[in-house]
């Protein structure tokens, strides 16, 4: 699988697997997620451009590097999406964030847009998409089709979990879209759940069922 990088860090897949655990509460699911994020912020971006700067040390003047270019723009799609930025701002807290929403039109099962909300000069920024899981990939989909809109200098999609049937889905749409996670799992079930997974993301990240 091209352009699929499998983050199979010992650390992240450690605590991907205590995630797993049906019995993890929400507060240790919560804690496992902005760990793992970090960690996955790290290895997203490890191709960020530098640019030289000069740098006085107490004792020299040397030519040290820091990161070049715009603000490198966090999308997040709603609502679990959600449980991944802070994770990710706290080795990158100067990125900027944007939200997507959608929702499923019960008729036409075609993804709907309820929000959308992006930071300025996007044509300018790397944007790196996150949700927990990519499942049938059409949100996924939905919101690279609305994001490409904007001309942004790439684009990369982050996820804790995937199947064969997401990748494939989201590459066929989009192919030069990067695809970084900490697991492929065997399938999707009749209800678009990813098997074995760790069941609705956002329910476990929000304590919600
Ligand atoms: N969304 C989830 O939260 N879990 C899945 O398994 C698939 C999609």
């Amino acid at each position: 699988m091209s352009n699929v990088y499998l983050i199979d860090h010992p650390l992240v897949q450690h605590k991907l697997t205590l995630m797993r655990r049906k019995d993890a509460s929400t507060n240790t699911f919560r804690t496992l997620l902005n760990e793992l994020s970090s960690l996955m912020a790290y290895e997203v971006t490890r191709d960020m451009p530098l640019q030289e700067v000069e740098v006085e040390t107490p004792l020299e003047t040397m030519t040290g590097k820091v990161i070049d270019g715009k603000k490198l723009v966090f999308v997040s799609i709603l609502r679990a999406g959600n449980g991944i930025l802070e994770g990710m701002l706290n080795v990158v807290p100067g990125a900027r964030v944007g939200h997507v929403g959608l929702y499923r039109d019960p008729k036409t099962l075609e993804p709907v847009e309820y929000y959308f909300k992006m930071p300025q000069e996007m044509e300018e920024r790397d944007i790196v998409i996150v949700d927990p899981m990519l499942a049938t990939g059409n949100s996924a989909i939905a919101a690279v089709n609305r994001l490409k809109k904007l001309r942004p200098k790439s684009i990369k999609f982050v996820c804790l979990l995937t199947c064969p049937e997401g990748i494939a889905a989201l590459q066929k749409a989009h192919p030069d879209v990067a695809i970084y996670t900490a697991a492929i799992d065997r399938q999707l079930n009749e209800h678009g759940y990813i098997l074995p997974g760790l069941g609705d993301a956002g329910d476990r990240i929000f304590g919600t069922k």
